[in-house]
This record gives structure tokens, sequence and C-alpha cells, in this order.
């Protein structure tokens, strides 16, 4: 078997998708944790809706109709702060151990990317914002193919752009439901359980459950 390649989601697995209300939390007020929450709900359920209807819209795009909803539903929030936290979101924080742990296994001699629902330009401003351009062979998006995870072409894009089997990807991500697409499609899934959620998809289990991205390095790929 080749030597594994590390493939991660973006957005919730290296990037924080609550950093941006939380550089803002002050302004939204009391209710931005429920905004921010809604606001990822929406987002996801617009690419699945989408997917489902062979209908595409880009994830800026989308990220931007779930934050209107989100204030809309919430209207204690000041909807003058939109354009401030779509500016958060373009270049969304990385969590604390995504460098060291992409570096950790760029030591190790892996190879590593991105497969991610994110824009190009999205992805390239969080990657680079984060310095973490140096630790990726990839940065993969759904965007070339107009389809949302997780259908099974779009994990088809890292087997094809590594030149691997699926068998040889551990795809790592805090998306439950993404790690049931890539076990699916024949990954060794990594789920990373920060807020130690109950598991689901029992008929697609993830070969290991961590609770951080530097937990990876200690269990056998
Ligand atoms: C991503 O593809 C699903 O948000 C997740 O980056």
């Amino acid at each position: 078997m080749a030597e594994p390649v590390y493939v991660f989601d973006a957005y919730g697995t290296l990037f924080n998708v609550h950093a941006a209300i939380g550089k803002h939390r002050e302004a939204c007020g009391p209710q931005a944790d429920l905004l921010s929450d809604l606001w990822r709900t929406k987002q996801l359920e617009y690419t699945w809706t989408l997917t489902l209807a062979g209908q595409y819209q880009d994830f800026w795009t989308l990220t931007g109709r779930a934050l209107d909803y989100a204030l809309a539903r919430y209207p204690s929030v000041d909807k003058a702060i939109k354009p401030k936290l779509l500016e958060a979101y373009f270049a969304l924080d990385a969590f604390p151990d995504a460098a060291p742990t992409l570096q950790a296994l760029k030591e190790r001699g892996s190879r590593t990317g991105i497969l991610s629902n994110g824009s190009p330009n999205m992805l390239t401003a969080a990657v680079n914002g984060a310095g973490l351009n140096r630790l990726l062979d990839q940065v993969l998006s759904v965007d070339p193919i107009r389809i949302y995870k997780p259908r099974p072409e779009v994990y088809a894009l890292a087997t094809k752009a590594f030149g691997i089997a699926a068998g040889d990807v551990v795809f790592v991500s805090s998306n439950r439901w993404d790690v049931m697409g890539a076990a699916a499609f024949g990954f060794r899934g990594v789920w990373i359980n920060r807020a130690a959620m109950p598991d689901e998809y029992p008929d697609h289990a993830p070969r290991h459950v961590i609770e951080n991205l530097g937990a990876l390095l200690t269990v056998a790929a």
C-alpha cells in the first residue's frame, strides 16, 4: 500500500467557522452565537439542496445568502454588520493546531491537501492568511465540477489530483456527514470531534475519532 496522503476538509476542520462572529461578538449582541450557528447551518443546507436539485451556486454566494437568512431570523443583530462579517469569513482564521499539525506531517514526508466546498478565492485567502500555503501540496475546490459534498465526484477530485487509490487517502474532517461521504468513497476517515458530539452514520464509521488536529499525529493512519 502506498504512503497515505492526508486530505483535510477546510471549513470547521482547519478554519474556525465561528471566528467571523468571534471578531464582532460585541457588535452582534446576545444572539451572536445563535446567528453564527444558523449561518453555518443554512450555508450547508443550501449546498445539499442545490446539489440534490442539480443546481449550483458557488460557496461564497451561498455564504452570503445564508448570512442574509440568519440576519433576518435574528433581527436584534444590526444588519449593517454584514460586510464586516463577510470580510472576516473570506479569510477565516485557522484553528491554532492547524499549522503545527500540517508542519509535522510535512516533516514526516507526508503529502497533504485540502478538499473543500469553498470557492477558490475564499480558500486562497484563508490558506494564505493562516500561512498554510507552504504546508499543502494541493488546495482542491468543488468549484470546477459545480457539485458539493458528499457527492462521490467531489472525493474523486483528491484521488485524481494526487494520483492515488481511495484507500490511500486519510480524510480528516470535523463534519461527521463529510466523513460519511469520504468513507463511502473508500477513504480512511478521521473525525475531529471537538465538541464531543454523539456519533451518527453507523454504516460509514471513521477509522479514528479524535478531539483535535494535533491528535492526528498520535493515531496510526
Ligand atoms: C468544506 O468543504 C464542508 O465546509 C466544509 O470545507
